[in-house]
């Protein structure tokens, strides 16, 4: 595979985390620029681990939205200090008006983007023809299924114009047609620009593999309190990444039931 990995786009240093007990503790990790020739290639990196074992609270300290105990983690090819709004979220709990139609949701999405409002609606009307949502734009968010909706919300974090999205579970309480078209709908964010980059927080090893160019493991590692990364996954490397239909792969597979071994 011809391919590069240039300039860090995400570095996270010692992160730890404590409540009432430790949480997290010495999350290192680094994400960089992909570069594949004729290509705009972007990043899939998945953080998978065990239901309660910190992934929610990594997700809100890598977007901002709590402070670490210690630690740092810096973004962009600026690398500067995250804070909260710099980076799209699709949180476990899916963040759609209720009151408002699709389409409403998606113009708010873009309330800080300097385009005339014809171009925002034009810019929506193209996201919708090429995400299969003309026929959903009209319509409530309780008027869609639960995939329907997670693809909107992912779609509304790329209108934002935000190069980095964070994404908490977005397969959980889908059914397999659901998450084949919302893996269908990342692995296509993914090539709309070579920075973009997305982050899956997930317990689903076999589908976050799946869509990601590198997996991280969060565990806990024995007589120790607090969850860390135990293994990264080179996807690339290991020639699992950017195939399609790579779950019949066996060797994928081979990967997956050791990988749920471990968590
Ligand atoms: N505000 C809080 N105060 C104290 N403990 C907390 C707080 N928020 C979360 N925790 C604890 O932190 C641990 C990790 O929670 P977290 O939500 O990150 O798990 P998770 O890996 O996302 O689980 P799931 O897969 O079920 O979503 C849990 O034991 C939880 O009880
Ligand atoms: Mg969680």
């Amino acid at each position: 595979m011809n391919y590069t990995k240039n300039e860090v786009l995400l570095d996270v240093k010692d992160v730890s985390l404590s409540y009432d007990k430790p949480i997290l503790r010495d999350i290192n990790l680094t994400i960089r620029n992909i570069v594949r020739p004729g290509l705009d290639q972007g990043q899939v990196v998945s953080l998978i681990g065990r239901s309660g074992v910190g992934k929610t609270q990594l997700f809100k300290i890598l977007a901002g939205l709590i402070q670490p105990d210690t630690g740092t983690i810096m973004i962009g090819v600026e690398q500067q200090a995250v804070e909260a709004g710099q980076v799209g979220i699709v949180p476990q709990n899916y963040l759609l008006f209720n009151h408002r139609s699709i389409h409403d949701n998606l113009r708010l999405a873009m309330k800080h983007v300097t385009l005339e409002s014809k171009e925002k609606d034009a810019l929506i009307q193209d996201y919708a023809v090429k995400f299969d949502l003309t026929e959903h734009l009209k319509k409530y968010p309780q008027q869609l299924s639960g995939g329907q909706r997670q693809r909107v919300s992912i779609i509304q974090q790329v209108l934002t114009g935000n190069r980095f999205i964070l994404l908490d579970e977005p397969f959980s309480g889908l059914d397999a047609l659901m998450i084949d078209k919302v893996m269908d709908l990342l692995g296509r964010v993914a090539t709309l620009h070579e920075w973009n980059t997305l982050v899956i927080v997930s317990h689903d090893v076999e589908n976050s593999l799946a869509i990601s160019d590198t997996a991280f493991i969060l565990a806990r590692e024995k007589d120790k309190e607090g969850a860390t990364i135990t293994e990264t996954l080179d996807l690339i490397e290991m020639g699992l990444a950017w195939t399609p239909g790579i779950r019949e792969n066996r060797q994928f597979q081979q990967v997956v039931s050791q990988i749920k071994h471990k968590i």
